[in-house]
């Protein structure tokens, strides 16, 4: 019997669930640590023991000695791969640990190729062939890594049995879906937590899902939401800077706005978050800017205080049976 535990972004990525599913993964109560869709567009940030480490595809329960799932919603850049392999088996972790869905489909160059040339510019993605790859599989003509030789060789092919405590990592988040996002400013897999259960559960064995987001609003990416003229504004440039918005598999600085209640609460209810966290409201206090957007006006507060009231009351008052906690350390919850 598996009993799962889905942590989510509420937003459009880059919330911090690393920092959580690494929290959540120390805390020595999962045997298995698996990501259900995306492939290395994703980005994350891990601190262990006083260093910083960053990975794109590889679950965080690598850096703790649990067995580590690539799922079969997840596409995977081969080369791109086995340097993050290398990366963590230099230093010191156990790759062994991790296993990879025979039903992945491969990202091939040609894919990258042809993010490049023709999505990269207009919809600002990844570039890293995401959706070529993820068309190739609606169309029937994907690669699977149960297609390929030498990968099945070299012992990283998942026997497909689940443990009994499982945390599932969602990569990008809530409007970056497919079905939710700003379409076609999104991307190519379901991040919303539902999509977990293609890693082989049913939605009867989640026991909690834990949706991520942020004090303000970050968008790497194109999106008409997100107007380059944000980048105009001193006030957002200076949570820009304080919280160092940019990613971390592009380099892109990200736009930053204020809070969007509405989208948050919206994504809550649509998820079925029961925890939800919102990461870096010390950098609100160091920049001393305390705004949302709700009911589509921009609200102002005294303090983090009184905005975290708000934040609070509005969320319950929609009668969402969420528990929410705020975050002001770049390390733990
Ligand atoms: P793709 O996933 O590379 O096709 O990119 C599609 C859109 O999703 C672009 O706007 C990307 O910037 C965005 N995106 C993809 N992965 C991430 C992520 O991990 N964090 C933030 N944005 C992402
Ligand atoms: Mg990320």
């Amino acid at each position: 019997m598996t009993d799962a535990t889905i942590v989510f972004g509420l937003a459009w990525g880059d919330e911090g669930k690393g920092k959580v599913t690494s929290q959540l993964a120390a805390s020595g109560k999962f045997d298995m640590v698996c990501r259900w869709a995306g492939g290395n567009n994703a980005g994350h940030t891990i601190y262990k023991g006083g260093k910083k480490y960053k990975t794109h595809l590889i679950p965080s329960g690598v850096f703790y000695g649990i067995p580590s799932i690539i799922g079969p919603g997840c596409v995977i850049h081969w080369d791109s791969f086995l340097d993050e392999i290398e990366y963590l088996k230099s230093s010191g972790f156990d790759t062994s640990l991790v296993k990879i869905s025979p039903r992945a489909h491969i990202v091939l160059d040609e894919h990258i190729e042809d993010d490049i040339r023709n999505l990269s510019n207009h919809l600002g993605t990844t570039s890293k062939g995401i959706a070529p790859c993820y068309a190739a599989k609606a169309f029937r003509s994907g690669l699977r890594v149960e297609d390929v030789k030498e990968i099945k060789e070299m012992g990283f092919v998942w026997d497909e049995i689940l443990g009994e405590k499982i945390l599932c990592e969602g990569a990008q988040g809530f409007w970056l879906d497919m079905d939710w996002g700003n379409y076609p400013y999104v991307t190519s897999s379901t991040t919303l937590p539902y999509g977990a259960c293609s890693l082989g559960f049913s939605p009867k064995d989640v026991s909690s899902i834990i949706g991520i987001a942020k004090m303000y609003d970050t968008r790497s990416g194109e999106d008409p939401d997100f107007p380059i003229s944000l980048f105009e504004n001193e006030e957002l440039e200076k949570l820009a800077n304080l919280g160092s918005e940019f990613g971390v598999t592009t380099g892109r600085r990200r736009k930053v706005n204020y809070l969007n209640l509405d989208k948050l609460i919206k994504a809550i209810r649509v998820s079925g978050a029961d925890s939800v966290i919102l990461n870096k409201a010390d950098i609100l206090e160091k920049a001393n800017i305390f705004k949302l957007f709700h009911n589509n006006e921009l609200k102002q507060f005294k303090n983090i205080e009184f905005m975290k009231r708000y934040i609070r009351n509005n969320i319950w008052s929609y009668d969402i049976k969420t528990n929410i906690r705020f975050s002001s350390n770049p390390e733990k919850i």
